[in-house]
């Protein structure tokens, strides 16, 4: 019973794209691991907050104390929710369904996750993006796709590092376009054209074996690719790198109405 050779080609090319489809998925759970501590001790804090008012709010039964504190119990168990649910999503999304999405509301979603990781490391976030910006994309791999350059990002900087995040539409030329530049460590011009490659990292296992895998930008290549869209890099050692990412621009779904600031004074 031996196969003829186009038909173990067929089945090779499908064994492929399962591990591919299986690999872009332990990528995202990996990297949703490196936010694990910082997460942990967001949580921390929030029931710290909520322990400590619900305390307050017994040991005072006038009617101003109770509802201040219920108020700040409900604003961090309301934090503490978007957290969780923006995770599960996160985690659980695979759809590959490409249609329109708004790269601000995708932006949103990932900063949300990375906030306390950022914070953690006194990094300055500067969010440029004044409203909806819609890009035919598959919003998970695109959350991927951001998550991977911003932990990359994160991961470049010391302390006191600035992050700059825009989000723009550049209309002429048909582009949705999202640039995350750091002001970290930079990369040097001969390891330019290696860190697309899988398993390429300059990154050393940490006191918990944790070293980079290398898997992030490549995953990032195949997101554009699968995209048609275009990623530019420009890097300066010891100033920082910028990473740009362009995506098929799409009108506003039927139902959204996107107004301008102008066209809100006017
Ligand atoms: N913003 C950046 N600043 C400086 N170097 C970077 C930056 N982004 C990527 N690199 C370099 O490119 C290499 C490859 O990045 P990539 O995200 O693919 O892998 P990794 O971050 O090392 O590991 P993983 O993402 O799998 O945890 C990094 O090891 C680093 O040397
Ligand atoms: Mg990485």
């Amino acid at each position: 019973m031996t196969m003829d050779p186009a038909q173990q080609i067929q089945e090779l090319t499908q064994r492929v794209a399962l591990l591919e489809e299986e690999l872009m998925r332990a990528q995202r759970l990996s990297s949703v691991g490196a936010l694990a501590s910082s997460i942990t001790h967001e949580f921390n804090n929030i029931l710290t907050t909520v322990i400590n008012y619900a305390k307050m709010g017994l040991r005072h039964p006038d009617e101003a104390m109770r509802t201040k504190s219920f108020d700040r119990i409900l604003t961090a168990s309301q934090r503490a929710a978007r957290i969780t649910t923006g995770m599960l999503s996160y985690a659980r999304n695979t759809s590959a369904r490409i249609e329109p999405a708004d790269l601000k509301r995708l932006l949103e979603d990932v900063l949300v996750l990375v906030q306390k990781d950022l914070q953690m490391h006194r990094i300055t976030v500067d969010l440029q993006a004044s409203g909806s910006v819609w890009a035919m994309a598959n919003s998970s791999q695109v959350q991927q796709l951001l998550m991977n350059l911003i932990v990359n990002a994160r991961q470049a900087m010391k302390e006191n590092g600035r992050l700059r995040l825009v989000v723009r539409d550049n209309a002429a030329d048909g582009w949705a376009e999202i640039v995350v530049a750091d002001s970290g460590c930079g990369i040097p011009q001969d390891k330019l054209p290696h860190i697309f490659d899988s398993f390429y990292t300059t990154k050393q296992p940490d006191e918990r074996g944790q070293g980079g895998t290398g898997l992030g930008l490549a995953l990032c290549r195949r997101i554009i690719e699968a995209h048609k869209g275009r990623i530019r890099v420009e890097s300066e050692p010891g100033k920082g790198t910028i990473f740009t990412v362009k995506l098929p621009r799409s009108e506003s779904p039927a139902g959204f109405v996107t107004t301008s600031p102008q066209a809100v004074a006017g």
